[in-house]
């Protein structure tokens, strides 16, 4: 049921992603066209078309046979309200099969996943702004973080499927070849990482990786030091709680949204914890 005999959902294509991120630009969502193409190159959508015109997308990401995300999901004002955001998200949920699914959500699609299964896990804090370095910022003891090279991945995509509890090789090798990084080695052993990408109004700095949340604090204050007075974003979940750290860097809360999941959450194999998101649609 879409609402509309006219409107039609078909996959979404690379020639749509103009139009798509006119959708989200039109939300004052920071996506760059760049960004839709990431994440189209990463995964699979559908696209709400009616008299030619996109009127709504949903895209959903596949990390292995048990589980996925699903974001991106966007009616234009004129067409909500009528069954098509549902029609979207139960579309991509089709097309990510018996995974489990997690997504990030804003208040206005809490409605409609709470209808379609998805239960909260947790908040995620939106931060962002003029990064201020640390003061006097000091590694603690042995701990040391080296840039990546791009050898590393292997040992990345392993960091960061522990901590996720799914395969995300894929995206970890797209990552490394647009972003730059840094590795947390303890006496030479690589215990986590974190990115740092051109990703909206600015850069951002995601995933972090880390054993604890003073390992996190270091991968994250090494770009607050290296990139002082640029714009940079970063979402976090709250129960680490980063968030003043965070403000107190420069980087204001500019957004919550509500992380949720639709069948059994992934879960890391522990040591290591996600502190730091790749994006709210890629998880
Ligand atoms: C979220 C969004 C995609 C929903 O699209 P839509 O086409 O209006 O959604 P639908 O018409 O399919 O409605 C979905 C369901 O949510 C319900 N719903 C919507 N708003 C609601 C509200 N405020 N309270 C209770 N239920 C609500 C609808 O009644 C409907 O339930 P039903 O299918 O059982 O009737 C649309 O509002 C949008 O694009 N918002 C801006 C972008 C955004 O925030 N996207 C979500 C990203 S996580």
């Amino acid at each position: 049921m879409t609402g509309d005999a006219v409107t039609r959902l078909r996959p979404l294509v690379d020639m749509d992603l103009p139009a798509a991120h006119a959708l989200t630009a039109a939300l004052r969502w920071p996506y760059r066209l760049e960004d839709w193409a990431f994440n189209l190159m990463l995964g699979e959508g559908l696209a709400a078309e009616r008299g030619g015109r996109l009127i709504g997308t949903a895209m959903g990401w596949r990390y292995g046979p048990e589980a996925g995300t699903l974001g991106m999901v966007v009616v234009t004002d004129a067409a909500q309200g009528s069954g098509l955001g549902r029609a979207l998200t139960a579309g991509v949920l089709d097309m990510l099969g018996k995974r489990s699914v997690t997504l990030h959500a804003t208040a206005a699609g809490l409605p409609l996943y709470r209808k379609l299964g998805f239960a909260g896990l947790g908040l995620l804090r939106q931060h962002q702004g003029v990064a201020v370095a640390p003061a006097s910022f000091v590694l603690p003891p042995g701990l040391q973080v080296p840039p990546l090279r791009a050898e590393d991945e292997p040992l990345l995509a392993a960091l960061d499927r522990r901590a996720l509890g799914m395969p995300r090789q894929a995206l970890i090798r797209a990552l490394l070849a647009i972003a730059e990084g840094v590795v947390l080695k303890r006496e030479g052993e690589a215990i986590g990482f974190s990115l740092l990408r051109r990703f909206g109004h600015g850069e951002l700095i995601g995933p972090v990786i880390a054993p604890d949340v003073e390992a996190a604090w270091a991968l994250i204050a090494v770009w607050l030091g290296s990139h002082a007075g640029r714009f940079l974003r970063i979402d976090v979940p709250d129960e680490h709680g980063l968030s003043h750290r965070l403000v107190a860097h420069g980087l204001a809360e500019a957004g919550t949204g509500e992380r949720m999941v639709r069948g059994v959450p992934p879960q890391g194999d522990g040591g290591v914890t996600s502190f730091a998101l790749v994006s709210q649609a890629l998880g």
